[in-house]
Formats: structure tokens, sequence, C-alpha cells
């Protein structure tokens, strides 16, 4: 082939603040703290961290290996290393189905990432300022209702991904994370700076961290495990592709320890953030986009330097969604790179024009095309739940279950650099309490 290298991380460094603005999205900005609140606070943070390091850590570290052993696109790879280990090339339809999720997700992420960039700008112009719960309602289902400004927010989104992925794995991807990755640091430290001096902060962390062990119950435990799958990007060919640009000399336990402690790190920040906000200004819990989307701008529309402080948490929104979305396409970019005679600049634009276009159905279903469902769900919703219920989790367990049982276990204790007790533990989690707790969590959501 007459294409450059396969590209490489320039450092670790770059990589975890990759992986981690992959991981880092609205899954925590905005899922993850209201499901603590909603769940028994730290009776549920205590389930959801079992489930972070005993399933998801596996499977995290097996997609980046998986990764790293190919070095290619998620097909390719999972063909590749399946036929080196004398097993059936038939593997390569984890990839596939990686690659499809990928890009399915990314055709609706788009339209809430043109969400956020709407209420960036609304924070400039002062849409929100005194305006009441019905007011913000109304801009709401304004918005959902008008489906020019939708496709408007939604196509500036892609475009901004689309330039960001074509440039590269160096230049593009990491170029974007460097900046946005502290500047969501910096822009959730300040929020959470704000929340300590409301005099609600102290309400917020017992929301947040007592225990109430009442509430826990099977289906919280399954919420918990859903997440904790949801929060860290598996099953979607995302780390498949992102390990597939790392160096042999990177530990992969080691580093996704770090991803998943700055993953629940900043959900645990973005309910410090947010929580005290809605007990000072006495409002409503709500589930659903709403909290994000109506409550909240209520009261940075009511309440002094709310204006900034609006605009800073949308800015942060922006760029969770950004650095999301383009760990989404990059997988379909690196496909198409690979797969066809496309280089890499035209694969990213061809793979994100055609999730901008399904992207454009999704919208139409919040209005004109309100009426079409498939299954009693809208375009939107379908999406939706066709990637989170069945083709992330199958996927995650693919690649899971062929790496533990069809690998060369001598080879994958190697790699990972583990001792005789590492290894009976990791064979344990990744043959059995991995495969067994995505199972459950598939049929119990069914
Ligand atoms: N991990 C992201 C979050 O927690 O918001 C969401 C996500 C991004 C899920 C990309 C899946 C994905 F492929
Ligand atoms: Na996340």
């Amino acid at each position: 082939m007459s294409k450059a290298n396969h590209a490489q991380w320039s450092s670790r460094f770059s990589f975890i603040l990759a992986a981690t603005g992959s991981a880092v999205g609205l899954g925590n900005i905005w899922k993850f703290p209201y499901m603590v609140g909603q769940s028994g606070g730290a009776a549920f943070v205590l389930v959801y961290l079992l489930c972070i390091f005993l399933i998801g850590l596996p499977i995290l570290v097996t997609e980046w290996m998986l990764g790293r052993r190919g070095q290619s696109n998620p097909v390719t790879t999972m063909s590749k290393v399946a036929h080196s280990a004398g097993r059936t090339r038939a593997w390569a339809l984890v990839g596939v189905s990686g690659v499809l999720g990928a890009f399915l997700i990314l055709s609706f992420y788009s339209v809430i990432g043109g969400w956020s960039l709407y209420y960036t700008l609304g924070s400039v112009t002062g849409d929100f300022s005194g305006q009441t719960a019905e007011g913000i309602g109304s801009l709401f289902e304004g918005m959902l209702g008008n489906p020019g400004l939708l496709l408007m927010w939604h196509s500036v989104f892609m475009l901004v991904v689309i330039l960001i992925v074509a440039r590269g794995v160096t230049k593009g991807l990491e170029g974007a994370v460097n900046i946005m990755m502290p500047a969501l640091a910096v822009l959730l430290l300040v929020l959470v700076g704000y929340g300590m001096t409301t005099g609600h902060f102290g309400e917020a962390v017992t929301y947040l961290f007592s225990p109430d062990w009442s509430k826990l119950t099977g289906e919280t435990v399954l919420a918990a495990l859903g997440h904790a799958f949801f929060t860290l990007s598996l099953g979607m060919g995302i780390m498949l592709a992102y390990g597939s640009y790392l160096g042999k000399e990177v530990n992969l336990i080691k580093t996704a320890r770090t991803v998943v402690i700055m993953d629940t790190v900043i959900a645990l920040g973005a309910g410090l953030a947010i929580f005290p906000i809605v007990f000072a200004n006495q409002l409503d819990l709500a589930s659903g986009p709403s909290l994000i989307f109506v409550t909240l701008p209520v009261a940075f529309g009511n309440m002094t330097g709310g204006a900034i402080l609006g605009l800073m948490f949308f800015v942060l929104l922006t760029f969770a969604a950004l650095t999301s979305a383009i760990s989404l396409l990059e997988p379909v970019t690196e496909f198409l790179e690979e797969r066809t005679p496309l280089s890499r600049a035209p694969s990213a634009i061809v793979a994100g024009l055609a999730a901008w276009l399904l992207g454009v159905a999704a919208l139409l279903s919040f209005n004109l095309w309100s009426g079409v469902t498939f299954f009693d769900l809208g375009i939107f919703d379908l999406l939706d739940k066709l990637t989170s219920k069945f083709m992330l989790p199958l996927t995650g367990l693919g690649a899971v279950v062929f790496a533990a049982w069809f690998l060369s276990k001598e080879e994958v204790r190697a790699e990972l650099e583990l001792g005789d007790t590492g290894f009976g533990l990791w064979t344990l989690l990744t043959r059995f309490v991995a495969p067994i707790g995505v199972l459950v969590v598939f049929f119990a959501s069914l």
C-alpha cells in the first residue's frame, strides 16, 4: 500500500488524554450525577466502582490489547488477530459491529452536540436571563420543534468533528484533546468552586456520598453496570481503534486505571458542580435531558454571575461532547482509510457526511417526522436503543470472550506484565465475571 505508516500517539500522556476525552461525555456530566442521586448516593457509587473495576476495566484493557496487536482498524484488527491465533477470521464481525455502532451513535450524538452549541450561544446572547421555568421549557421545546435550527447546529458540530479527525491522530485528535481536556478540567474546577460558595455544597456532598442502602435494588445494580460500559466508551470499536495507535512500551493496566479514575473523578465533580446550584435555587432534580437543558438554565438565568457560569457550563459540555464525538468518527475513518483507496482526510469527510445525513433523519424525528416510528420508537430513540442496548454490549462481549478464551494465555500474560496472582484474577474476570455481567445486563434490559 502506498499510504503512510500507521500512526502512533506521541506519548502515553497524549493517549491518556485522548482516551479520557472519549470517556468523558454526556454520561459523566449529565447522567452520572443524576443516577447517583436517584439511586442511593454512596451505595450506588460503591456498586458502580465495583462494576467499573471488575468489568469495565478488564474490557477496556482487552480492547486496547487487541487494537495494539492488530495495529489496524477494528475490522482488520479482529480478523488479523484471530487469524494469527489460528482462529476463524469471522471474529472480524466484532470489529464490524464496533465500527457500525460508532457510526450510528455519532449520527445522533452530533445532534445533542448541536444543542450544546446552541445553548452556548444562548448563554452569550442572554437568552436565559430572567426566564421562568416555563420560559426555558418552551425555549427547549421550540428548539426541538425547529428543524432548521437543529440542522444548523448539528451541521456546525459535525463539521468541527470532521475537521479535527481529518487532520489525523497526532495533529487532529491530540491537538484537540490537548486544548479541550485541560480547559474542561479548569472549567469544572471553577464550577465546583462556585458550588462551594452557594451555601448548599454540604447538601450536595451528602446527596452524592451518604449511603442509603434501602434504595439499592437489582435495577440499580443493572443501571450501574450498564453505565460502567457506556461511560468508558466500550463496545464501540473506539478503544480498539485508539489501541491500534499504541506502542508496545505502554502498560495497559496502569493506563486503564488512570483513565477510569479520571472518568470517575470528573463524573463526581460534575455532581458537585450541578447539585449545589440545583439545591440553592430549589430546582427540581428532574431526570432526562431537562436537567441540563431546562432546569439548569433557569438557575443560570436568575443568579448573579449566572451568565458567565452558564457560558462556562455549556462550553464544558460542548468540549466533553466534542472529544467523545471525535472518538466515534475515528474507528469509521480508520476503517475507510485502510480498506478503501481513500486517504485520511477524504475518509473522515465521507464517514462524517454519512453520519451527518443519518443525523438529519434523527433530528427530524423531533418535528417533521415525529410520526415515523419503528417498533414504537422515533428515529432518534431507535438509534439510541439499538446501539446502547444491543450493539454496545454484544461488541464488548465478543471482544472479551475472544481475548479470554481464544488467545494464547502465555502471550496475554506477558503482554499485560502480570504475575501469578494478577493473571489468575485477570483470567477469572475476563473469562467469567465480565462476560456474565454483560449478559445479565443484556437480558435484563430487553
Ligand atoms: N463515554 C461517553 C460518555 O460517558 O458520555 C459516551 C460515549 C461516547 C459512549 C462514545 C459511547 C461512545 F462510543
Ligand atoms: Na464517560
